[in-house]
């Protein structure tokens, strides 16, 4: 198809509040987990990030904790993360200065005395660099040990201190259906209150999502089309080019359903599809989340596609099937694609379909979210091209581009100018960020923890979410579960995902986007 682009100018950022406002009190931050992948190649990067455009507070401690006895090499080690994940020039002039306020502390998370240590350490560096009592416990160790964590760390009294505050963020995934979400909400919360609980969903630290809301409620001419009657189906697509990166052993239990869809998906869906809330507070942006979530009847299996991925091409290279994957079972039955169809029975949604699916190892790599308007109700300009990318007239389509390449297009049909006929061209108005904002270097996790120093639950999911979201998709694990799938792996590495994902769209007449990306 060939498209004519109009792109934004450079936006003048000069009168833009720089966000001193929002600078956290002093506290420490402590990351159970923080030998792990998370830590270095994002949350430490995040962090200098924050710190470079002056937003932590001038006094503050980064205590690592995990398992392995380290030192100073721990400091080391994310110097060197923070160089290579974040974009910095290992002479940064600020670099030593950060590094400086980071710390290592070694602990056996099952073990009730280390907590005591570790009260003893955190009252010890808060005393020598005169921090404060505010603490923000960040669990990016594996699922099994958020429970004990967060028990131990009620024990010693470190959740509900006299004074300061103190909150606790957890890393997904969050329970592995519904039963174990319910459970751990429970453990939690039987400790923090709803109030100090920070559950990640790094997808709502992304610049692109967070303007979701943005562009639907800042702007006045989407609001009201943005409607059953004017839309006609919305798809969303999580494709990556990336296979599991080692993490065999993790993605066999967790798969793209869990992996993936259960959260990061039912985010982008929720912010599409809620009512707008009455303020950007926490609780009606939340609030309203659920009730999307709430409307969304139980998903026919009929209506689910599951893949994996066989041996094939990614981005010119041979790679191997998801079987002969590091520590994967090579008989498994887990699924690295997941494709389905959903409804949300409210007056807003009710009879437009939802298109949602999400690969590994996909032909390219984009998450984008598109709303296919429906056509006008009559079609005057019959006398079209006879050849050429013209000969027929598209609906208008706007795609959110989630990343790379962030930026949002509309799509519609303009006059080819030319005498002999009405020919009429699809062109895209396409907004690109880079263009108007420059270059990003953010991870989405600098705002998500900065939001959580400063105790804004916003961009976080509440219990009521997450329960709400394992109890739609449980039933569908469950009947996957017990029912082995026939052909696995059935998609090539680098093709758009298993054949039967094409059928689930053509019963109702419908084709997913596969030219995803900014418009050619
Ligand atoms: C994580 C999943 O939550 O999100 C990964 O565990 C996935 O499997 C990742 O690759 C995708 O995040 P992003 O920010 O790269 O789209």
């Amino acid at each position: 198809m060939a498209t004519v682009q109009m792109r934004v100018r450079p936006a003048d950022l000069s009168q833009v509040p720089k966000g001193a406002e929002r600078i956290p009190d002093p506290g420490i931050l402590v990351i159970f987990g923080a030998s792990g992948d998370l830590t270095k190649r994002k949350l430490l990067p995040a962090l200098y990030h924050l710190f470079q455009s002056n937003l932590l507070p001038e006094k503050f401690a980064i205590v690592g904790v995990a398992r392995r006895p380290l030192g100073d090499e721990f400091a080391q080690d994310m110097r060197e993360g923070i160089v290579e994940f974040g974009d910095v020039d290992k002479s940064d002039a600020k670099l030593d200065g950060f590094v400086s306020h980071i710390s290592y502390f070694a602990l056996n998370f099952d073990d009730p005395g280390h907590y005591a240590a570790l009260k003893a350490e955190l009252d010890r560096i808060a005393e020598e660099k005169n921090i404060g009592p505010d603490r923000l416990f960040y669990l990016a160790t594996a699922p099994e040990f958020f429970a004990g964590i967060v028990q131990n760390l009620g024990a010693q009294g470190m959740a509900q201190p006299e004074k300061g505050r103190v909150a606790v963020v957890i890393e997904k995934p969050f329970g592995h259906d519904l039963d174990s979400a319910r459970e751990l909400n429970h453990q939690v919360n039987a400790v923090f209150q709803e109030s100090q609980v920070f559950r990640i969903d790094h997808y709502l630290g992304k610049e692109t999502v967070q303007n979701l809301l943005v562009f639907r409620f800042a702007n006045g001419i989407f609001e009201p089309i943005w409607k059953r009657n004017y839309i006609d189906h919305v798809q969303i697509t999580a494709a990556e080019t990336i296979g599991v990166e080692g993490r065999g052993p993790f993605y066999e239990k967790a798969g793209a359903l869990r992996d993936v869809v259960q959260n990061h998906m039912m985010e982008l869906l929720a912010l599409v599809a809620l009512e707008p809330p009455s303020s950007f507070d926490s609780d009606s942006v939340r609030r309203e989340k659920l009730k999307v979530w709430q409307a969304i009847p139980s998903i026919p299996i009929l209506n689910t596609v599951r893949g994996q991925y066989g041996p094939g091409i990614v981005d010119g290279e041979h790679v191997i099937g998801y079987r002969d994957e590091d520590r994967v079972n090579p008989d498994s039955s887990t699924e690295t694609y997941a494709a389905l169809q959903l409804a949300i029975e409210n007056w807003r949604w009710a009879g437009v379909p939802f298109f949602l699916r999400a690969g590994k190892r996909m032909k390219k790599r984009a998450t984008e979210i598109s709303i296919q308007f429906k056509q006008p109700p009559l079609l005057i300009f019959d006398r079209l091209a006879t050849s050429g990318p013209c000969t027929e007239i598209q609906p208008n389509l706007l795609t959110i581009r989630i990343q790379p390449d962030e930026g949002i297009a509309l799509r519609f049909g303009a006059k080819v100018p030319t005498t002999s006929e009405m020919a009429v061209c699809p062109v895209n108005m396409d907004f690109d960020y880079e263009t108007a904002f420059g270059k990003s270097t953010a991870n989405g996790y600098e705002r998500l923890l900065l939001d959580a120093m400063l105790g804004d639950q916003t961009l976080f999911a509440h219990r009521d979410g997450v329960e709400t979201n394992w109890a739609l998709y449980t039933p569908v694990l469950q009947a996957w579960a017990a029912k082995k799938p026939q052909v696995f792996p059935n998609y090539f590495a680098g093709s758009w995902g298993p054949e039967c994902a094409d059928h689930l769209l053509e019963a109702s007449g419908h084709a997913w986007r596969n030219d995803l990306g900014r418009p050619a």
